[in-house]
């Protein structure tokens, strides 16, 4: 297989805006800086061989507010891409994965399932992450836990499938 950059060479305009949540109590008061979003964006600027605009969103740990982040971000920017992080654990206050599931219109089980099939080989606290994605009209929604670490296990786990994911929405 070669470097993302040749696979996706030519493709590309479900990258050209990617939406990135990120799900933190403590994030989104202030408390401490949000690590994930940058690590997201960082990700793609790596993979991507053309430049893409980010537009990026701090919500707490409560469903509503993810669920309107969501919708803003696929209806209104819009995103055909939109990444979240943080929130998929099994304490009370993670939601992402409700959220997602809530203003999804389908969802696409194997973007998590291939996410913890590749991270519990290293982490095996992996299967705690409850981590899904989604379409919402013709944007894709993919969760990734909190940890910039995940993040780029995650995304090298699911990224060969994305462009052809994007493409295939935006046929129908
Ligand atoms: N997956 C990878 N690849 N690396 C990690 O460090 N952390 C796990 C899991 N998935 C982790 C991971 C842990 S400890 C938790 S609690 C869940 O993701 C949920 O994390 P989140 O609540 O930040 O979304």
């Amino acid at each position: 297989m070669g470097a993302p950059g040749e696979i996706h060479a030519g493709l590309g305009s479900g990258f050209a805006r990617i939406g990135i949540v990120t799900a933190s109590d403590r994030a989104s008061a202030g408390e401490y800086q949000d690590r994930g979003g940058p690590a997201v964006i960082a990700w793609f600027r790596q993979a991507l061989p053309q430049p893409f605009e980010a537009v990026s969103r701090i919500v707490a740990d409560e469903q509503a507010a993810i669920e309107a982040a969501l919708c803003a971000l696929c209806d209104h920017e819009p995103c055909r891409l939109v990444i979240t992080t943080g929130g998929t654990g099994p304490a009370r206050r993670d939601v992402t994965p409700q959220a997602t599931e809530r203003v999804c219109d389908v969802l696409l089980p194997g973007f998590g399932e291939q996410m913890r099939r590749v991270s519990v080989q290293t982490v095996p606290t992996a299967i705690l992450s409850r981590q899904t994605a989604g379409i919402r009209g013709q944007s894709l929604i993919i969760n990734l836990p909190g940890n910039p670490a995940a993040i780029d296990v995650c995304l090298q786990a699911v990224f060969p499938a994305l462009a052809h994911c994007l493409e295939l929405i935006e046929s129908t």
